[in-house]
């Protein structure tokens, strides 16, 4: 893969910012950027892991004096933001989540930010949560130069902010379109590798089969996904290249599979019976309910870090990625194109994930 320097002067005294650095994606940011030696800066309200290289910013994205504040003494000169507050509606969404971008961008006009890139997901092409995966949608896979969708959408909103602010203030930017999200954090609102380990487990513990709570088209049909660690790859990638400049990309692992081929060996991981798809969905959210005191006993009998179920699975979401009536798949030809090749195999993916999960004592 091919790294330059792309438009950014301050090579050899680059600093990062990532925003949202105790999320799924900003934490592996986090690891990345630290990992190459870059200094970093990151923002999240809560303090996450200790690590050299790495100065925590306690901040609140929703209170333009905290970020003033807080950033003001600060010169980072590329940008990560993969922060998100979950709402109800996305007219709530989009008045939150784009203002948390704009309010960020503001308290950094001035200083010599190089580059600014954003996370973004499937709801560009999906739709919001409410009409997600319904109405007249492109068709797959998903190729970035589709025109949006009619409906309100924070996604959009953010972009909107995100050109503004570079026409304004000079920077360059990049957007990254990322599938369910496979990675590492604890208490954050969509995470599932850890919900599908949370869930393996309940079942294990309780003699049930592990049953596949989705459609009968996930089930069957091709799915792509995106570990975070080389969606991480992709953003530092877009920011120090200029083929990454001014773009929008997808970014997904490579490979394609079934979950009715992926989903046995899930359970084999775990060493629990399975069921696959059977006549219609089987939620999480009803089938899981109700066993958070289940949860907290078997967390004390194995000496677990976290008792609490509700920090570890979101039911809601894996139901949502899961439970899908359409086929969702990704086109990368376009940052292959650009000279970004790097790819996972997500079965691997799964498997590291819960390897580390275990070694950080959050599952049996
Ligand atoms: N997870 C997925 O599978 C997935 C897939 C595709 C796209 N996406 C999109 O990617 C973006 C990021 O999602 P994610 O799942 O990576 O997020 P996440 O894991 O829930 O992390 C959110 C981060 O934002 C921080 N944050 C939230 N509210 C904040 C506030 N008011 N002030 C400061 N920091 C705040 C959180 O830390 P504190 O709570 O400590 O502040 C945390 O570090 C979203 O737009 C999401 O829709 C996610």
């Amino acid at each position: 893969m091919t790294i330059d320097t792309g438009t950014n002067q301050h090579d050899g005294q680059r600093t990062a910012l990532v925003v949202g650095a105790t999320g799924i994606a900003g934490s592996a940011l986090v690891e990345k950027l630290a990992g190459e030696g870059w200094p970093v800066l990151a923002l999240s309200r809560r303090p996450g892991q200790e690590r050299d290289g790495v100065r925590w910013l306690s901040a609140d994205l929703t209170s333009a004096d905290s970020l003033v504040e807080v950033l003001a003494p600060e010169n980072p000169t590329h940008v990560f933001f993969t922060a998100w507050s979950r709402r109800d509606t996305e007219e709530e969404n989009i008045r939150v989540n784009a203002g948390m971008l704009r309010d960020l961008l503001t308290a950094l006009h001035g200083k010599e930010v190089a580059h600014v890139a954003l996370m973004t997901g499937m709801k560009h092409y999906l739709g919001p949560f409410e009409s997600y995966g319904s109405g007249d949608m492109a068709d797959t896979p998903f190729h970035e130069e589709e025109p949006r969708l009619p409906s309100p959408n924070f996604y959009y909103a953010q972009e909107d902010e995100l050109f503004a602010a570079a026409a304004e203030q000079g920077f360059t930017w990049s957007v990254h379109r990322a599938h369910t999200v496979l990675g590492y954090a604890v208490g954050n609102a969509m995470n599932m590798a850890l919900t599908l380990a949370t869930q393996a487990t309940l079942c294990r513990e309780a003699g049930e089969p592990f049953v596949f709570p989705g459609s009968a088209q996930q089930w069957n049909g091709l799915a792509n996904v995106t570990d975070a660690g080389l969606l991480a790859e992709h953003m530092v990638w877009a920011s120090t290249s200029s083929a990454g400049a001014d773009e929008a990309y997808n970014i997904v692992n490579g490979d394609v599979f079934r979950w009715r081929w992926m989903w046995p060996r899930l359970a084999g991981y775990f060493g629990v019976e399975w069921e696959g798809f059977a006549e219609a969905p089987r939620p999480l959210e009803e089938a899981m309910s109700g066993r958070e005191g289940q949860w907290s006993e078997l967390a004390e009998r194995h000496g677990l870090a976290e008792t609490s179920l509700d920090r570890l699975a979101s039911w809601w979401h894996t139901d949502g990625d899961l439970g899908i009536e359409i086929e969702v798949i990704v086109d990368m030809g376009k940052s292959r194109d650009a000279g970004f090749t790097g790819y996972r195999r997500t079965l691997d993916v799964f498997t590291s994930l819960f390897d580390r999960y275990r070694a950080e004592n959050l599952i049996p």
